[in-house]
C-alpha cells in the first residue's frame, strides 16, 4: 500500500525536505582533496541535531553512520572511514533525516577538485536521468513511466543502470512502498496519486551494470571498477507533476 499523504502530513514533509536542503549547504563546501569520509559524516551529524532532527541511517540494520558517502566506483552505501578524498575522485553523499516524524532522503554527487570529462558527464548525465524521471511524474501516470524515461537517459549515454539496488517510498519511515526501480516499461506498474512521497534515486554506472558488496556487508560497487554516480531527491506527487521537496 502506497500511503497518501494530506495537509499537515505534507507540510511536515515540506519541512523535512527543508532542512536536508540546509545540510547539504553545509557538506558541498567541506568537499575537497584531503578530507576524510569521516570528518564530513561528523559534520554532517552535527548539523542534523542542530536542526532538531534524526538520522535515521544511523543504526538502520547495523549501519553505523548518519551518510553513506561513495566514491569513484563505490555505488551506494559507502561506509565513513579515515580515508582522503583524492583529487579527480568524484564522491556521492547520500542523506537521510526525519524531522517531527517525517523523512527526506537526498544524493548529491560531487567533484573532488579537478574531474576527467567522462567523470563529469557522467554526473550530468545521472542527474538529467532524475530530471527526466520527474518529468513524468503526475497524478495519474504509471511508475513505470518515470522508471522508463530514467533507464531511457541513462543507456542512450551509454552507462549501465544499476538493477541490485532501487528508489523507494518515504514518509514516517524512510523506506515505504512502492519499491522503485531505475528501469522499466513505460505504462507498467502503479498508478500514481497526488500525495504519494517518493524518493527517486538513479544509481548509473559508467559502464557495466553488475555491482558487488564488499566483506563489511554495506559498501556496493560497481563489478568492473568503473566510476557510478547517484542523484536523489525526494518528491510529492501532484495533480500537474512533482513538487521536488529537497532541492530549491
Ligand atoms: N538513502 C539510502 C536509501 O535510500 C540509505 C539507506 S541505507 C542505510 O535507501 F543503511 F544507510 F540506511
Ligand atoms: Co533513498
Amino acid at each position: 500500500m502506497i500511503p497518501i499523504r494530506k495537509g499537515r502530513e505534507i507540510e511536515k514533509l515540506r519541512r523535512a525536505g527543508k532542512a536536508l536542503i540546509e545540510v547539504f549547504d553545509t557538506v558541498a563546501p567541506l568537499i575537497k582533496p584531503g578530507i576524510t569520509t569521516l570528518e564530513i559524516n561528523a559534520e554532517i551529524e552535527k548539523k542534523i541535531a542542530s536542526l532538531g532532527a534524526t538520522a535515521p541511517c544511523k543504526g538502520y540494520h547495523g549501519y553505523p553512520a548518519a551518510a553513506c558517502i561513495s566514491t569513484d566506483d563505490i555505488v551506494v552505501h559507502g561506509i565513513p572511514s579515515l580515508k582522503m578524498l583524492k583529487e579527480g575522485e568524484i564522491v556521492s553523499v547520500d542523506i537521510v533525516l526525519k524531522l517531527d516524524g517525517y523523512c527526506a532522503d537526498a544524493t548529491r554527487t560531487y567533484a573532488v577538485g579537478n574531474i576527467s570529462p567522462e567523470k563529469r558527464r557522467l554526473i550530468e548525465v545521472t542527474e538529467q536521468c532524475f530530471r527526466n524521471g520527474v518529468a513524468k511524474i503526475r497524478a495519474g501516470a504509471r511508475l513505470g513511466d518515470a522508471q522508463h524515461a530514467i533507464q531511457l537517459t541513462a543507456e542512450l549515454a551509454g552507462y549501465g543502470v544499476v538493477r541490485a539496488m532501487t528508489g523507494h517510498g518515504i514518509g514516517t519511515s524512510m523506506h515505504e512502498d512502492p519499491v522503485i526501480a531505475n528501469y522499466g516499461a513505460a505504462g507498467s506498474g502503479p498508478l500514481l496519486k497526488a500525495g504519494m512521497c517518493l524518493a527517486i534515486e538513479p544509481m548509473i554506472n559508467m559502464g557495466d551494470w553488475d555491482v558487488v558488496i564488499d566483506r563489511d556487508g554495506w559498501t556496493c560497487r560497481t563489478a568492473d571498477g568503473l566510476p557510478a554516480a547517484h542523484y536523489e531527491n525526494t518528491v510529492l506527487v501532484t495533480e500537474n507533476g512533482a513538487e521536488i521537496l529537497t532541492e530549491r
